[in-house]
């Protein structure tokens, strides 16, 4: 097989975002001895060069080992960080786009720079694209009642023009994630809830500026085995019923098999891998998404492995010294068996190219030498 498409992320009326040679570096703190002697400033390249395309209505996956690169990319897209180099195109609802007002567009159909647009433009685009946070205690205020977490995001945006009004939008917000009867909750505080309900809470908050794209940490990860499939289930209804799309960030390819449309694959702040969820899992070809599948027990749920337990030979290079050509190269195992790309792929960085119809891989196997 030998790919020849570079790719490039598709821009068109239905693509919701996309992200375009996306760098998010941060400066490595130096002593202030180090910086008078000179010694040059180190920066973790947490996301190196990513692109990828959303369609509208999508489940659009990103997997990989911890510190390869998932949330820094997911808080990007929220502008949460400053990125370094490249874009996100967001291409705004009708909702939003009055107040966006007269932001520069980037594409004929209207998407927006996230990475470059004003302060004062963060908060219409936050009413659009919200997060899912993976730690359902952590990112509740402990001290606020359910009632105070979810009118919050109302009194910030301005939704709800009485106090009863709001009443009446957190009610619904709890009533659609199944915390009924909504009353019974509304006085309670997080730690009066169980993890799965935390969670529940989190989703609602999440969603009730009614959003349409909706970044999602690895949002079950922290939960026991025995509710992540509820929870995963109302996120699909959610979807389904508010015409939502997600970016949905996890380690567990079991998971991304399950709820994606599509899955993107990273490896040391790159996407190596991007192609149909399921073509993907059964058909790995980049040689770290192939260690990854391996590492995918039959299903049986309780003896699951997760990326993180992957056993691939040696550990993630540091992102702040990444190794050189392909960056995969000093854990590649398929260079045992062609010894003779060994010097091609510690020189040079492979390109990412179509090998079959949407499915693209960063690595020399595929691409022209
Ligand atoms: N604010 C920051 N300052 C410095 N380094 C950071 C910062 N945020 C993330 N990093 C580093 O960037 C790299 C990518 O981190 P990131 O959190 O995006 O990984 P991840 O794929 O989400 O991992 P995990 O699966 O553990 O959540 C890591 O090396 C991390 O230590
Ligand atoms: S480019 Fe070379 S080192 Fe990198 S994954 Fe492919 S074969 Fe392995
Ligand atoms: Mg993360």
């Amino acid at each position: 097989m030998s790919g020849e498409g570079i790719y490039e992320p598709k821009i068109s009326g239905d693509t919701i975002l996309f992200a375009k040679n996306l760098k998010v570096y941060f400066p490595v703190r130096r002593s202030l001895i180090d910086a008078l002697r000179g010694k040059p400033q180190l920066y973790v390249k947490a996301v190196d060069g990513v692109s990828f395309d959303v369609m509208k209505g999508e489940v659009f996956a990103l997997a990989g080992e911890s510190g390869c690169g998932k949330t820094t990319t997911g808080k990007t897209i929220l502008r949460l960080n400053k990125p370094t180099e490249g874009q996100i195109g967001y291409l705004p609802s009708k909702e939003v786009v009055e107040e966006l007002g007269d932001v520069e567009r980037i594409s004929e159909y209207g998407h927006i720079n996230v990475t470059s647009i004003d302060e004062r433009h963060l908060r219409p685009l936050r009413k659009d694209v919200q997060m899912i946070w993976q730690d359902p205690f952590g990112s509740l205020n402990p001290r606020r009642t359910i009632y105070e977490i979810l009118e919050e995001p109302l009194a910030i945006h301005g939704v709800g023009v009485s106090r009863e009004d709001r009443y009446d939008i957190v009610a619904k917000a709890l009533e659609s994630v199944k915390l009924t009867p909504p009353d019974e909750y509304m006085d309670r505080y997080p730690h009066m809830l169980s993890g799965g309900q935390r969670q529940r809470v989190v989703i609602a908050r999440a969603l009730i500026l009614n959003p349409k794209f909706v970044v999602a940490d690895e949002p079950v990860s922290m939960l026991d085995v025995s509710i992540r499939a509820e929870i995963l289930q109302l996120m699909m209804e959610l979807k389904n019923k508010l015409g939502l799309t997600y970016l949905f960030i996890t380690h567990d390819l079991a998971v991304a098999r399950y709820i994606s449309n599509r899955l993107a694959v990273m490896y040391l702040g790159q996407i190596v891998e991007l192609g149909d969820a399921r073509r993907v899992i059964e058909n790995p070809l980049h040689p770290y998404t192939r260690a990854l599948v391996e590492a995918i027990p039959e299903p049986e749920p309780s003896r699951r492995l997760t990326i993180r337990e992957v056993p691939i030979k040696g550990e993630v290079p540091s992102p702040i010294n990444v190794p050189s050509g392909c960056r995969f190269h000093p854990r590649c195992v398929a260079l045992d068996e062609k010894p003779e790309l060994k010097e091609y792929c510690m020189r040079k960085e492979p390109p990412m190219v179509e090998v079959e119809p949407g499915h693209f891989v960063k690595c020399w196997l595929y691409a022209k030498r």
